[in-house]
């Protein structure tokens, strides 16, 4: 079965917002919120989902899982290192996939092999086959990347991918792993590759690009036009360091630029700014406004000769509509009378189906906001709605009832809170802190006896005007080497740091910072929690 498409100029999207993107430091997704993503990107169409990497946890290995048996439409791929336990874990999560992928990579630099691998080409040679070959035996659809490509000397890569092809591979991915290569370059290594196998003819070749110098995007397409047909990018441009080539940014470039490039995606670009969105927020990284695409002035037009021009003709200032990539999304509004049923409505332009006690809890956040607003636009209504979907999680059973802060500039604040554990009770904690923000985390750690710290702190509107709802991410850290003295929290004594982000909606920015924080220390002790249990298991024989 060619898995190579049919149209020459068709362009597949490999989405890894999921497996590099979420290896950005601080972020650490559930597995509701990585299915979440998973359904969302299937709406935009991308046509591999990169859903994780299932030996690194049991709770990776779940939410691969998960994606795999509930998410339609895409070919759900899982990254495995190349050795034979990481390849058999990879397929165990996928195998129930419509369309399984498993993605194996093995470093072909000497400067990977030498420090990293600490082994020798022929051995490379040796684990690239053996690793293929278990793959294929295993699924059909089975993608090689040699890693660190683009410093790997073409001749010693080219050998490599050979075997790949040998072994059956259907993708070979050419990784900038570091973002080093200029686009001119990257050109030039795959035109290099393609004269020294000409078999990857017969496969689809792949970009990889890292934007530690701001290139991905124009490597990726220097990519597509030397002849790969699949790029891997993420949302947001997430990921390691610097982050990967953005999703957002190829498909309107190909989309745009059609007229020059003559590339086809299958992407439905008005969900771009959904998508986004909906990273942005569970992820807790947020966009620059001047990003191209989905940052919020990115179509905003401040000068007053640009105003004028795009009044007099959309085309005279812009190369896009905003509505191509969904951004008309906030011509939805509702008003301080609006019904279930209108709230309903507007949920389901916006893409959320809800119903039932959701739909019923939802209805009460709205109320809420529209007694303190006059208009609540869909960027309020899908905060709400996703804040909702967030208060319906665990986080390890910790939740706050309530708190008091007063403040003033005459004497320290002092905060006073009363949170919900997961044995039910409700402990209560109080603090004078530097803040009123930082008495109130310094009391919730009091009161649940578990000494947090706080990592990141950031405050957001969610559209802009006086009466915004406010949005607060927060990153808190556990473990480190004096805590694990203090605790007696299951998972924490083991001196591992681990960290816990959340993000939480609210009119008032206190409270929506309180019940970030709750929820940002209940994430980090869970992942506490599943570290010590994934611990014992390693021990059990
Ligand atoms: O950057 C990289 O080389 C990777 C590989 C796993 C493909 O992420
Ligand atoms: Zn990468």
């Amino acid at each position: 079965m060619s898995l190579v498409p049919e149209d020459p100029n068709r362009v597949l999207l490999f989405d890894t917002t999921l497996r590099d993107g979420e290896q950005s430091p601080g972020i650490s997704l559930n597995a509701a919120e990585k299915l979440e993503i998973a359904q969302q990107l299937a709406r935009l169409g991308v046509d591999i989902i990169e859903a994780g990497f299932p030996i690194a946890s049991p709770g990776d290995f779940e939410a691969v899982r998960t994606i795999a048996r509930e998410v339609q439409g895409p070919v759900i791929c899982a990254l495995a290192r190349a050795n034979a336990a990481d390849i058999d874990r990879a397929w165990e999560a996928i195998q129930d996939a419509e369309r399984p992928r498993i993605h194996t990579f093995l470093s072909t630099s000497d400067i990977h092999i030498q420090h990293q691998l600490q082994s020798t080409r022929e051995d490379v040679k040796g684990l690239a086959r053996a690793s293929v070959a278990q793959a294929k035996a295993l699924c059909e659809d089975v993608e090689f990347s040699p890693m660190d490509a683009t410093r790997s000397e073409p001749a010693f890569t080219a050998e490599v991918l050979r075997i790949a092809l040998e072994e059956g591979a259907t993708t070979i991915n050419i990784p900038d792993t570091v973002g080093y290569a200029t686009p001119d370059e990257y050109a030039e290594f795959l035109t290099e590759l393609y004269e020294l196998v000409p078999g990857l003819r017969d496969v689809v070749v792949s970009t990889h690009c890292h934007d530690d110098l701001g290139l991905a995007v124009a490597n990726s397409l220097a990519g597509v036009r030397a002849g790969a047909r699949q790029i891997e990018c993420a949302v947001n441009g997430i990921g390691e360091r610097a982050g990967n080539a953005s999703l957002e940014e190829l498909i309107m470039l190909l989309h745009t630029r059609r007229d020059r490039l003559g590339y086809t995606t299958g992407a439905v670009t008005t969900e771009i700014a959904r998508t986004s969105r909906l990273v942005s927020r569970l992820t807790g990284y947020s966009v620059q406004p001047n990003k191209a695409i989905v940052g919020k002035n990115a179509f905003a037009h401040e000068s007053g000769i640009h105003q004028d021009g795009v009044l007099k003709a959309r085309e005279t200032y812009e190369i896009m509509d905003a509505r191509s990539v969904g951004l008309d999304a906030n011509s939805i509004v509702l008003g301080k009378h609006s019904g279930r049923a209108a709230l309903r409505q507007a949920l389901e332009d916006l893409g959320y189906k809800i119903d039932g006690s959701q739909l019923k809890l939802a209805f009460e956040r709205f109320k809420e906001i529209a007694d303190r607003k006059k208009q609540v636009t869909a960027m309020d209504l899908e905060a709400l709605v996703t804040d909702e979907l967030r208060a319906d999680e665990s986080q390890a059973g910790y939740a706050l009832e309530w708190f008091e802060v007063e403040a003033s500039n005459q004497r320290p604040p002092f905060a006073k809170v009363a949170v919900r554990t997961p044995d039910d009770s409700v402990v209560e904690g109080t603090f004078n802190g530097d803040g009123p923000v930082d008495a109130i985390f310094r009391a919730i750690n009091s009161a649940t006896k578990i000494d947090a710290r706080l990592r990141e702190f950031r405050v957001d509107a969610v559209t802009g005007g006086q009466d915004a709802l406010g949005e607060v991410s927060v990153v808190v850290e556990l473990g480190s080497p004096e805590d694990a003295v203090k605790h007696d929290t299951p998972g924490v004594l083991s001196g591992k740091r681990v960290t816990g982000a959340a993000q939480a909606v609210a009119p008032d920015i206190i409270h929506a910072a309180a019940i970030a924080y709750v929820r940002a220390l209940g994430n980090a002790v869970g992942k506490a929690q599943a570290a010590a249990t994934d611990a014992e298991l390693a021990q059990t024989p």
